[in-house]
Protein backbone atom coordinates (compact mmCIF):
# COMPACT_ATOMS: atom_id res chain seq x y z
CA UNK A 1 0.00 0.00 0.00
CA UNK A 2 1.34 3.54 -0.85
CA UNK A 3 0.74 6.50 1.70
CA UNK A 4 -1.22 8.50 -0.93
CA UNK A 5 -3.71 4.91 -0.57
CA UNK A 6 -3.80 4.53 2.71
CA UNK A 7 -4.40 7.96 3.63
CA UNK A 8 -7.70 7.99 0.71
CA UNK A 9 -8.73 5.12 3.28
CA UNK A 10 -8.28 7.09 6.42
CA UNK A 11 -10.71 9.63 4.89
CA UNK A 12 -13.53 7.63 3.70
CA UNK A 13 -13.00 5.37 7.06
CA UNK A 14 -13.63 8.51 8.83
CA UNK A 15 -16.51 9.84 6.92
CA UNK A 16 -18.20 6.76 7.47
CA UNK A 17 -17.47 6.55 10.98
CA UNK A 18 -19.18 10.11 11.63
CA UNK A 19 -22.50 8.93 9.93
CA UNK A 20 -22.83 5.71 12.19
CA UNK A 21 -21.65 7.35 15.25
CA UNK A 22 -24.62 10.09 14.74
CA UNK A 23 -27.31 7.41 13.20
CA UNK A 24 -26.58 5.25 16.51
CA UNK A 25 -29.83 5.76 18.89
CA UNK A 26 -28.41 3.67 21.60
CA UNK A 27 -25.75 2.79 23.95
CA UNK A 28 -25.89 -0.62 22.21
CA UNK A 29 -25.89 0.43 18.92
CA UNK A 30 -22.63 2.62 19.44
CA UNK A 31 -20.80 -0.08 20.88
CA UNK A 32 -21.40 -1.97 17.82
CA UNK A 33 -20.17 1.39 15.74
CA UNK A 34 -17.18 1.44 18.12
CA UNK A 35 -15.75 -2.38 17.12
CA UNK A 36 -16.54 -1.39 14.15
CA UNK A 37 -13.64 1.40 13.23
CA UNK A 38 -12.29 0.97 16.41
CA UNK A 39 -11.63 -2.92 17.15
CA UNK A 40 -9.15 -4.69 16.70
CA UNK A 41 -10.82 -6.14 13.49
CA UNK A 42 -11.33 -3.05 12.06
CA UNK A 43 -9.99 -1.39 8.88
CA UNK A 44 -8.10 1.17 11.40
CA UNK A 45 -6.31 -1.72 13.06
CA UNK A 46 -5.56 -2.97 10.08
CA UNK A 47 -3.74 -0.21 8.31
CA UNK A 48 -1.69 0.11 11.48
CA UNK A 49 -0.97 -3.02 11.53
CA UNK A 50 0.77 -2.35 7.68
CA UNK A 51 3.06 0.46 8.97
CA UNK A 52 6.00 -1.36 9.22
CA UNK A 53 5.43 -2.46 5.01
CA UNK A 54 5.40 1.16 4.48
CA UNK A 55 9.09 2.53 3.58
CA UNK A 56 10.33 4.53 6.24
CA UNK A 57 10.20 7.82 5.31
CA UNK A 58 6.59 7.96 5.40
CA UNK A 59 6.01 5.44 8.27
CA UNK A 60 5.95 8.66 10.88
CA UNK A 61 3.48 10.47 8.15
CA UNK A 62 0.24 7.81 7.64
CA UNK A 63 1.64 6.74 11.71
CA UNK A 64 0.16 10.12 12.60
CA UNK A 65 -2.97 10.30 10.75
CA UNK A 66 -4.00 6.81 11.56
CA UNK A 67 -3.70 8.35 15.62
CA UNK A 68 -5.43 11.11 14.60
CA UNK A 69 -8.19 9.26 12.91
CA UNK A 70 -8.20 7.13 15.96
CA UNK A 71 -8.79 10.33 18.67
CA UNK A 72 -11.35 11.99 16.65
CA UNK A 73 -13.11 8.91 16.28
CA UNK A 74 -12.92 8.23 20.05
CA UNK A 75 -14.18 11.79 20.67
CA UNK A 76 -16.92 11.70 18.61
CA UNK A 77 -18.16 8.71 20.51
CA UNK A 78 -17.73 9.91 24.11
CA UNK A 79 -19.66 13.10 22.74
CA UNK A 80 -22.15 10.52 21.52
CA UNK A 81 -22.04 8.09 24.38
CA UNK A 82 -22.95 11.31 26.78
CA UNK A 83 -26.04 13.08 24.43
CA UNK A 84 -27.43 9.28 25.08
CA UNK A 85 -27.11 8.12 28.22
CA UNK A 86 -28.61 12.20 29.04
CA UNK A 87 -31.76 10.78 26.67
CA UNK A 88 -31.77 7.12 27.51
CA UNK A 89 -34.95 6.89 26.07
CA UNK A 90 -34.05 8.11 22.26
CA UNK A 91 -34.65 11.36 21.01
CA UNK A 92 -36.74 13.97 23.38
CA UNK A 93 -39.06 15.20 20.94
CA UNK A 94 -41.85 13.00 18.91
CA UNK A 95 -41.75 15.47 15.72
CA UNK A 96 -44.73 13.22 14.29
CA UNK A 97 -46.72 14.39 17.34
CA UNK A 98 -49.59 17.43 16.44
CA UNK A 99 -48.53 20.74 18.10
CA UNK A 100 -50.84 21.47 21.19
CA UNK A 101 -52.97 24.77 20.13
CA UNK A 102 -51.53 27.89 22.56
CA UNK A 103 -54.69 29.50 23.45
CA UNK A 104 -55.23 32.75 22.06
CA UNK A 105 -55.95 35.73 24.04
CA UNK A 106 -58.23 39.00 22.26
CA UNK A 107 -59.92 41.98 23.02
CA UNK A 108 -63.19 42.08 25.25
CA UNK A 109 -66.32 42.60 23.39
CA UNK A 110 -67.12 45.72 24.74
CA UNK A 111 -63.37 47.18 24.25
CA UNK A 112 -63.95 45.48 20.15
CA UNK A 113 -67.10 47.44 20.04
CA UNK A 114 -65.67 50.97 21.29
CA UNK A 115 -62.69 50.61 18.96
CA UNK A 116 -64.90 50.11 16.04
CA UNK A 117 -67.85 52.95 17.11
CA UNK A 118 -64.46 55.46 17.26
CA UNK A 119 -62.81 54.34 13.92
CA UNK A 120 -66.47 54.57 12.63
CA UNK A 121 -65.76 58.06 13.25
CA UNK A 122 -61.99 58.75 12.74
CA UNK A 123 -62.21 59.05 8.76
CA UNK A 124 -64.85 61.71 9.33
CA UNK A 125 -61.90 63.81 11.30
CA UNK A 126 -62.83 63.29 14.47
CA UNK A 127 -59.59 62.99 17.30
CA UNK A 128 -59.51 60.67 19.76
CA UNK A 129 -59.49 61.87 23.45
CA UNK A 130 -59.48 60.27 26.59
CA UNK A 131 -60.58 61.88 30.21
CA UNK A 132 -60.10 61.26 33.49
CA UNK A 133 -62.68 58.77 35.54
CA UNK A 134 -62.17 60.28 39.09
CA UNK A 135 -63.82 63.90 37.65
CA UNK A 136 -64.86 67.03 39.88
CA UNK A 137 -68.06 67.97 40.04
CA UNK A 138 -67.35 71.10 38.15
CA UNK A 139 -66.65 69.24 35.43
CA UNK A 140 -69.25 66.30 35.76
CA UNK A 141 -72.47 68.87 36.25
CA UNK A 142 -71.91 72.46 36.87
CA UNK A 143 -70.14 73.46 33.40
CA UNK A 144 -72.22 71.33 31.93
CA UNK A 145 -74.70 73.71 32.28
CA UNK A 146 -76.14 71.39 35.64
CA UNK A 147 -76.64 73.68 38.50
CA UNK A 148 -76.63 72.16 42.10
CA UNK A 149 -79.54 72.30 42.76
CA UNK A 150 -81.10 71.39 38.85
CA UNK A 151 -83.61 68.38 39.04
CA UNK A 152 -81.94 66.75 35.92
CA UNK A 153 -79.14 66.27 38.54
CA UNK A 154 -81.04 63.50 39.96
CA UNK A 155 -80.98 61.72 37.05
CA UNK A 156 -77.09 61.45 37.02
CA UNK A 157 -77.73 59.51 40.14
CA UNK A 158 -73.60 59.93 40.91
CA UNK A 159 -70.69 57.89 43.14
CA UNK A 160 -68.97 60.76 45.67
CA UNK A 161 -65.91 59.96 46.67
CA UNK A 162 -64.73 61.09 50.13
CA UNK A 163 -61.21 62.72 49.67
CA UNK A 164 -60.49 65.82 49.92
CA UNK A 165 -60.76 67.73 46.85
CA UNK A 166 -57.16 69.10 45.81
CA UNK A 167 -59.00 72.68 44.36
CA UNK A 168 -62.34 72.88 46.45
CA UNK A 169 -63.36 75.45 43.59
CA UNK A 170 -64.20 72.84 41.69
CA UNK A 171 -66.50 70.94 44.06
CA UNK A 172 -66.13 67.30 45.15
CA UNK A 173 -64.66 64.10 43.74
CA UNK A 174 -67.05 61.47 41.65
CA UNK A 175 -66.50 59.05 39.73
CA UNK A 176 -67.83 60.42 36.53
CA UNK A 177 -71.26 59.46 35.08
CA UNK A 178 -71.21 60.46 31.64
CA UNK A 179 -68.14 61.15 29.15
CA UNK A 180 -69.79 65.05 29.05
CA UNK A 181 -67.17 66.94 31.14
CA UNK A 182 -64.34 65.54 28.60
CA UNK A 183 -66.05 68.51 26.34
CA UNK A 184 -65.63 71.21 28.75
CA UNK A 185 -61.81 69.92 29.73
CA UNK A 186 -60.52 69.90 25.56
CA UNK A 187 -62.75 72.76 24.83
CA UNK A 188 -61.08 74.19 28.13
CA UNK A 189 -58.18 73.93 26.35
CA UNK A 190 -58.28 74.41 22.99
CA UNK A 191 -60.23 76.55 20.21
CA UNK A 192 -62.84 75.71 17.54
CA UNK A 193 -62.99 73.94 15.18
CA UNK A 194 -62.82 70.43 16.67
CA UNK A 195 -63.76 67.38 16.57
CA UNK A 196 -63.33 64.92 18.96
CA UNK A 197 -64.56 60.88 19.81
CA UNK A 198 -64.63 60.07 23.85
CA UNK A 199 -64.15 56.39 24.81
CA UNK A 200 -64.48 55.48 28.47
CA UNK A 201 -66.08 53.91 31.97
CA UNK A 202 -68.63 55.46 33.46
CA UNK A 203 -69.98 55.37 36.79
CA UNK A 204 -73.62 55.37 38.41
CA UNK A 205 -74.46 53.28 41.72
CA UNK A 206 -77.42 51.38 39.99
CA UNK A 207 -78.39 48.30 41.07
CA UNK A 208 -77.47 45.30 39.16
CA UNK A 209 -79.64 43.75 36.86
CA UNK A 210 -79.87 42.53 33.11
CA UNK A 211 -79.71 45.98 31.68
CA UNK A 212 -77.77 48.27 34.39
CA UNK A 213 -74.34 48.01 35.95
CA UNK A 214 -72.86 50.40 38.36
CA UNK A 215 -69.98 50.51 35.73
CA UNK A 216 -70.38 50.97 32.11
CA UNK A 217 -68.84 52.05 28.69
CA UNK A 218 -69.99 55.15 26.78
CA UNK A 219 -68.90 56.94 23.97
CA UNK A 220 -68.92 60.47 23.39
CA UNK A 221 -68.69 62.75 20.25
CA UNK A 222 -68.26 66.82 20.37
CA UNK A 223 -68.18 69.03 16.94
CA UNK A 224 -67.98 72.46 17.00
CA UNK A 225 -67.37 75.48 14.45
CA UNK A 226 -68.87 78.38 13.08
CA UNK A 227 -71.24 76.48 11.20
CA UNK A 228 -72.27 72.85 12.53
CA UNK A 229 -76.10 72.14 12.09
CA UNK A 230 -78.72 69.78 13.16
CA UNK A 231 -78.35 68.54 9.89
CA UNK A 232 -74.98 67.83 10.14
CA UNK A 233 -75.84 65.27 13.56
CA UNK A 234 -78.58 64.02 12.01
CA UNK A 235 -76.63 62.99 8.83
CA UNK A 236 -73.29 61.98 10.56
CA UNK A 237 -75.13 59.95 13.34
CA UNK A 238 -77.44 58.10 10.68
CA UNK A 239 -74.84 57.16 8.67
CA UNK A 240 -72.72 55.63 11.71
CA UNK A 241 -76.27 54.03 12.82
CA UNK A 242 -76.26 51.97 9.51
CA UNK A 243 -72.80 51.06 9.16
CA UNK A 244 -73.03 49.63 13.26
CA UNK A 245 -76.75 47.80 12.40
CA UNK A 246 -77.03 47.44 8.76
CA UNK A 247 -77.57 49.43 5.80
CA UNK A 248 -81.58 49.32 6.41
CA UNK A 249 -81.64 50.44 9.73
CA UNK A 250 -84.05 52.94 9.94
CA UNK A 251 -83.03 55.95 12.47
CA UNK A 252 -85.78 58.73 14.32
CA UNK A 253 -84.60 61.66 16.61
CA UNK A 254 -87.00 62.20 19.60
CA UNK A 255 -87.29 65.53 21.45
CA UNK A 256 -85.40 65.04 24.44
CA UNK A 257 -84.03 67.10 27.27
CA UNK A 258 -80.39 67.07 28.75
CA UNK A 259 -78.82 70.54 30.01
CA UNK A 260 -75.97 70.79 27.68
CA UNK A 261 -78.13 70.38 24.56
CA UNK A 262 -80.46 72.69 22.98
CA UNK A 263 -82.39 71.17 21.47
CA UNK A 264 -81.82 68.16 22.39
CA UNK A 265 -82.65 64.43 21.43
CA UNK A 266 -82.78 60.92 22.12
CA UNK A 267 -82.15 58.77 18.89
CA UNK A 268 -83.76 55.47 18.07
CA UNK A 269 -83.23 52.73 16.08
CA UNK A 270 -86.07 50.31 14.17
CA UNK A 271 -86.06 47.67 16.59
CA UNK A 272 -83.23 45.19 15.10
CA UNK A 273 -85.47 42.08 16.47
CA UNK A 274 -88.64 43.50 14.94
CA UNK A 275 -88.21 45.82 12.11
CA UNK A 276 -90.81 47.74 13.89
CA UNK A 277 -93.63 45.93 14.01
CA UNK A 278 -93.45 45.50 17.94
CA UNK A 279 -92.07 42.60 20.12
CA UNK A 280 -90.42 42.00 23.50
CA UNK A 281 -87.11 43.37 23.11
CA UNK A 282 -88.30 46.82 21.84
CA UNK A 283 -91.30 46.35 24.37
CA UNK A 284 -94.06 46.50 21.79
CA UNK A 285 -92.49 50.69 20.79
CA UNK A 286 -90.88 49.37 17.88
CA UNK A 287 -88.15 51.34 18.44
CA UNK A 288 -84.86 51.03 20.42
CA UNK A 289 -83.48 54.39 22.15
CA UNK A 290 -79.53 54.09 21.35
CA UNK A 291 -77.92 57.50 22.59
CA UNK A 292 -78.74 60.96 23.58
CA UNK A 293 -77.89 64.08 21.85
CA UNK A 294 -78.20 68.00 20.86
CA UNK A 295 -76.78 71.05 19.70
CA UNK A 296 -74.17 72.37 22.26
CA UNK A 297 -75.90 74.53 24.65
CA UNK A 298 -74.89 78.40 24.63
CA UNK A 299 -73.93 78.38 28.70
CA UNK A 300 -71.53 75.32 28.08
CA UNK A 301 -70.06 77.52 25.28
CA UNK A 302 -69.63 80.23 27.87
CA UNK A 303 -68.22 78.31 30.89
CA UNK A 304 -65.75 77.06 28.29
CA UNK A 305 -64.71 80.92 27.16
CA UNK A 306 -66.30 80.26 23.81
CA UNK A 307 -68.95 83.08 22.29
CA UNK A 308 -71.96 81.66 21.62
CA UNK A 309 -73.06 83.70 18.80
CA UNK A 310 -69.30 83.14 16.83
CA UNK A 311 -69.42 79.15 17.24
CA UNK A 312 -72.25 75.82 17.54
CA UNK A 313 -71.80 72.54 17.40
CA UNK A 314 -73.45 69.07 18.51
CA UNK A 315 -72.24 66.34 20.99
CA UNK A 316 -73.54 62.70 21.51
CA UNK A 317 -73.22 60.10 24.27
CA UNK A 318 -73.68 56.64 23.42
CA UNK A 319 -73.68 53.39 25.61
CA UNK A 320 -71.35 51.06 24.36
CA UNK A 321 -72.58 47.91 26.04
CA UNK A 322 -76.45 48.61 25.04
CA UNK A 323 -75.03 48.53 21.12
CA UNK A 324 -72.94 45.65 21.51
CA UNK A 325 -76.09 43.77 23.17
CA UNK A 326 -78.56 44.38 20.56
CA UNK A 327 -75.70 43.60 17.85
CA UNK A 328 -74.62 40.40 19.56
CA UNK A 329 -78.29 39.54 20.84
CA UNK A 330 -76.54 39.77 24.41
CA UNK A 331 -79.86 39.49 27.00
CA UNK A 332 -78.15 40.34 30.32
CA UNK A 333 -75.28 43.36 30.90
CA UNK A 334 -73.52 41.32 33.33
CA UNK A 335 -72.81 38.77 31.28
CA UNK A 336 -69.78 41.47 29.85
CA UNK A 337 -68.18 41.64 33.65
CA UNK A 338 -67.99 38.36 34.95
CA UNK A 339 -64.94 37.26 32.88
CA UNK A 340 -66.17 33.74 32.23
CA UNK A 341 -64.71 32.68 28.96
CA UNK A 342 -68.03 30.28 27.88
CA UNK A 343 -69.14 33.92 26.83
CA UNK A 344 -66.43 35.92 26.37
CA UNK A 345 -65.47 33.50 23.47
CA UNK A 346 -68.34 33.58 21.62
CA UNK A 347 -68.20 37.24 21.48
N1 LIG B 1 -74.27 62.52 28.68
C1 LIG B 1 -75.56 62.02 28.27
C2 LIG B 1 -75.88 60.77 29.08
O1 LIG B 1 -74.99 60.19 29.67
C3 LIG B 1 -75.59 61.70 26.80
C4 LIG B 1 -75.43 62.90 25.94
C5 LIG B 1 -74.18 63.31 25.52
C6 LIG B 1 -76.53 63.63 25.54
C7 LIG B 1 -74.03 64.43 24.72
C8 LIG B 1 -76.41 64.74 24.73
C9 LIG B 1 -75.16 65.13 24.32
O2 LIG B 1 -77.00 60.33 29.14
Amino acid sequence: MTRDALTQQLEELAHGASQSLAAASTLAALEAARVKYLGSKSEATRILKELPSLPAQERAAVGKLANDFKRRIEEALSVRRAALVEAPAGPAIDITLPGSAIPHGRLHPVTRMMDAIVSLFVPLGFEVVEGPEVEWEYYNFDALNIPPDHPSRESFDTFFLELPSAEPKRGRLVLRSHTSPVQIRVMERRKPPLRIVVPGKVFRPDPLDPSHSFMFHQVEGLMVDNRTSFADLKGILDQVLKALFGPQTKTRFRPHFFPFTEPSAEVDIACTACQGQGCSTCQRKGWLEIMGCGMVHPNVFKAVGYDPAKVQGFAFGMGVERIAMLTHGIKDIRLFYENDLRFLEQC
